[in-house]
C-alpha cells in the first residue's frame, strides 16, 4: 500500500527543484517503485519528447530524463508534432515495456496511436509505428490492464464515440473494438479516458471536450468491459470543474491494483499559454459500490480554481 499525504492544486517539482514534465501522466507500479510518463511541454505544445520520473509517495520525484526521444523530420512523433498522453504497460508475454501515445499534428487531424517499446521501463522506448482501428480517429488516450493481463487502450474517436479496444497479447496493436459510448446526453464520447476496476466492477472516467478548458467530468461503471455501461455521472461538486481539473488517471495505490481500497486522482489544470508549467490535482478519490467521488479540504494545497 502506497501511502499519499500531498493533496491539493500544485506544480510537482523533481528533486532538482525543477517543475516534472508530469502533463498527461500516465503512471504504474512495476515492482515496487511508481514510475510516471510524462508530455514534456517546456517549450509549448510541440513534441518535446516524453519525460519519465519514478517515486514512492507522489510528492518526491526523481528525473530519469526523456526516455522516447524525438524523432526524425517526417516521422509522427517529429519536432514538428504533437505527442500525447504517454502510457506504459508491462507486457507479461514479451517482458517487454510498451508505451502508447497520442500522435497528432498540429491540427489534430492526424489522430493516431504511437507505439513504441523498452526493454526497461526507464527506456530507451524504441519508436516502432503509429496504429489506428480501421482508419478511425483516435486523440485522447488511456490504459487499463485487467487482472488476467489482457490489456485496453480507451480512445477518443470523434465521429463514433470513445472506444475501449483489446490491444493483442504483445500489446502492439489492437484486436477488437470491445466497446464504442457516448456520454449520457451528450454527442460525443469522453476523452482522457482512464478505468480502474475494484470488487469486480469496472469504472470508466473522463472529461467533456472543452480544449484546454475545464469541465464537470463523468463516470461510468460496468461488470463486463463489453458492457452495458451505466449512465455517466459526476464524482466532483457539480459546477467545480472537477475542482478545475481534467481527469488524467486513477491510481489504485493498493498492493492489488483490483482490490484497492485507496485511489488517487491526478488531473491537469491546463495553462494554454504556459503548458509547462500547467499544475497537476491530486485528490483521494473514493471509489467502491458503483460511487466515484473526490472532495476539497481546506488542509490541501493552492485552490479549488485558478
Ligand atoms: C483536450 C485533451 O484532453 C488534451 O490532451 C489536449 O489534446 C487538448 N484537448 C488540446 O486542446
Amino acid at each position: 500500500m502506497t501511502t499519499v499525504t500531498r493533496f491539493g492544486a500544485f506544480l510537482p517539482k523533481d528533486t532538482d527543484g525543477n517543475v516534472a514534465q508530469l502533463h498527461g501522466i500516465g503512471v504504474w507500479r512495476f515492482g515496487d517503485t511508481w514510475y510516471a510518463y510524462g508530455e514534456n511541454k517546456v517549450n509549448g505544445n510541440l513534441f518535446q519528447g516524453v519525460a519519465c520520473y519514478t517515486t514512492k509517495d507522489f510528492d518526491a520525484w526523481e528525473n530519469h530524463g526523456i526516455v522516447l526521444d524525438v524523432q526524425e523530420d517526417g516521422s509522427a512523433l517529429g519536432a514538428d508534432r504533437i505527442g500525447e498522453r504517454p502510457k506504459v504497460l508491462h507486457c507479461p508475454k514479451t517482458g517487454k515495456y510498451v508505451m502508447l501515445i497520442h500522435a497528432e499534428t498540429p491540427g489534430y487531424g492526424y489522430a493516431h496511436i504511437g507505439v513504441a517499446v523498452a526493454d526497461d521501463p526507464l527506456g530507451p522506448f524504441a519508436f516502432r509505428t503509429t496504429i489506428t482501428w480501421r482508419g478511425y480517429l483516435s486523440r485522447d488516450i488511456g490504459v487499463f490492464q485487467d487482472s488476467d493481463g489482457a490489456a485496453y487502450v480507451m480512445s477518443e474517436d470523434r465521429d463514433h464515440g470513445t472506444h475501449i479496444y483489446r490491444l493483442s497479447d504483445d500489446y502492439l496493436t489492437i484486436v477488437e473494438d470491445v466497446a464504442c459510448e457516448r456520454a449520457t446526453d451528450y454527442e460525443y464520447g469522453l476523452e482522457s479516458p482512464t478505468i480502474v476496476k475494484k470488487d469486480g466492477l469496472y469504472y470508466w472516467f473522463g472529461s467533456k471536450l472543452t480544449g484546454w478548458s475545464t469541465n464537470d467530468n463523468m463516470f461510468s461503471t460496468a461488470t463486463d468491459l463489453h458492457g452495458p455501461w451505466s449512465e455517466w455521472r459526476l464524482f466532483a461538486p457539480a459546477g467545480s470543474q472537477t475542482f478545475d481539473s481534467q481527469v488524467d488517471i486513477v491510481v489504485p495505490l493498493g498492493d492489488d491494483p483490483y482490490d484497492s481500497d485507496e485511489f488517487l486522482f491526478i488531473g491537469d489544470r491546463w495553462m494554454k499559454d504556459d503548458l509547462g508549467d500547467s499544475p497537476i490535482v491530486q485528490l483521494p478519490i473514493v471509489i467502491g459500490d458503483g460511487k466515484a467521488s473526490i472532495a476539497w479540504d481546506e488542509s490541501y494545497e493552492g485552490s479549488t480554481h485558478r
